[in-house]
């Protein structure tokens, strides 16, 4: 009651929204500065400082007039991938896996170029001595010929996007989780900033607690609630490298998203984002429910379903391309 008093007072409004920005902006400030991948080391920001690496070593295999590389990026790696290991249980981690492959390529790749007296050479196939039992994964460079993806790549795009509108409400059989990892197999394919897939999906199958993140979520208003399947996508700020990489999460997760989104669609399932535009305390909250690591972001919910077989939504007119195309 007092609080609604308070808030009638015209000059309290600025005032409050200030205080609010400070306090947001400085949870989000001491959030990287404690979480990102050079805060104190731990298992998984090593990993994402050994596919940062790794993908930098790729690169360098992918160059057409390519000379000696990576000399100081092996050395780097190879201490990651050492620090890592002192964690154990790392055999089979992707970013372990990808990390020895990659240096298996670069060896490999020095051979071809017949580079062999190379002292950072020497260096790697030291090291890969005992490793010769970790999988084999398709890393460093291949050639993409034009003819094998053409043929792929000539749907009519524009039209599958134009058949793709949020909709809120939902059949009311339970999403198949089987359909769900399907398009998230897809999403996987989405690009991410030095292939460092910093995001996560979380499918809250639980019902009270999938009501719960409906409830603490601003958005869904005018959904039918009781047939949402709720997404939430997440990325962790383990995998920035440095301040410039501060929005890096949020735009690996709209990327991912997107693509998750239109991989529903195009499996006969619905969806509609649903803001994440809570308070870091709320979001703490749900992060605990959810049982979510305290690295992690909330980027988005994702509410979803198999369609109806008719729903009313929406026009959500578009503006056009002179509103958005500038040309300098
Ligand atoms: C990041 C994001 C957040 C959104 N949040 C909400 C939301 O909280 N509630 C809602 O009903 N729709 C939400 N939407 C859906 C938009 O209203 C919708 O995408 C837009 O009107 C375009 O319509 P279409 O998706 O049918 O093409 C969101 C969309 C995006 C991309």
């Amino acid at each position: 009651m007092i609080k609604q008093i308070i808030k009638k007072i015209p000059f309290i409004k600025p005032i409050a929204t200030k205080v609010k920005a400070h306090h947001e902006y400085s949870y989000d400030k001491n959030f990287f500065k404690k979480n990102y991948s050079h805060s104190s080391p731990t298992k998984a920001k090593i990993g994402y400082n050994m596919l940062l690496i790794s993908h930098s070593l790729e690169k360098g295999m992918s160059n057409k007039n390519p000379r000696h590389f990576g000399v100081t990026k092996v050395d780097e790696l190879i201490k990651l991938i050492r620090d890592y290991e002192s964690y154990g249980n790392y055999e089979n981690d992707f970013d372990f896996v990808n990390a020895i492959n990659v240096l298996r390529n670069y060896a490999r790749f020095y051979e071809t170029k017949k580079w062999t007296d190379a002292k950072e050479y020497k260096k790697v196939s030291d090291f890969l001595k005992n490793y010769s039992k970790i999988k084999k994964m398709n890393v460093g460079s291949f050639v993409l010929a034009k003819k094998d993806f053409e043929k792929d790549a000539t749907i009519d795009y524009s039209r599958f996007l134009a058949s793709r509108h949020s909709v809120r409400e939902f059949s009311t059989k339970r999403l198949d989780e089987k359909d769900l990892k399907k398009a998230i197999e897809t999403a996987i394919l989405s690009p991410s900033a030095c292939n460092r897939q910093m995001i996560k999906v979380y499918y809250v199958s639980d019902s009270i607690k999938s009501k719960k993140v409906i409830d603490a979520a601003q958005g869904f208003g005018g959904f039918e609630k009781d047939t949402i399947n709720t997404l939430v996508v997440t990325f962790d700020i383990n995998a920035n490298y440095f301040i410039g990489e501060r929005n890096q999460g949020w735009f690996n997760a709209g990327l991912f998203s997107m693509n998750l989104v239109n991989a529903l669609h195009s499996q006969g399932i619905g969806s509609c984002f649903c803001q994440f535009g809570n308070s870091a305390k709320q979001e703490e909250k749900l992060k605990k429910l959810l049982d979510i690591p305290s690295s992690e972001r909330i980027a988005v919910i994702i509410a979803t379903g198999y369609y109806c077989d008719r729903c009313t939504i929406p026009y959500s007119p578009r503006k056009s391309i002179d509103d958005i195309y500038r040309k300098r």
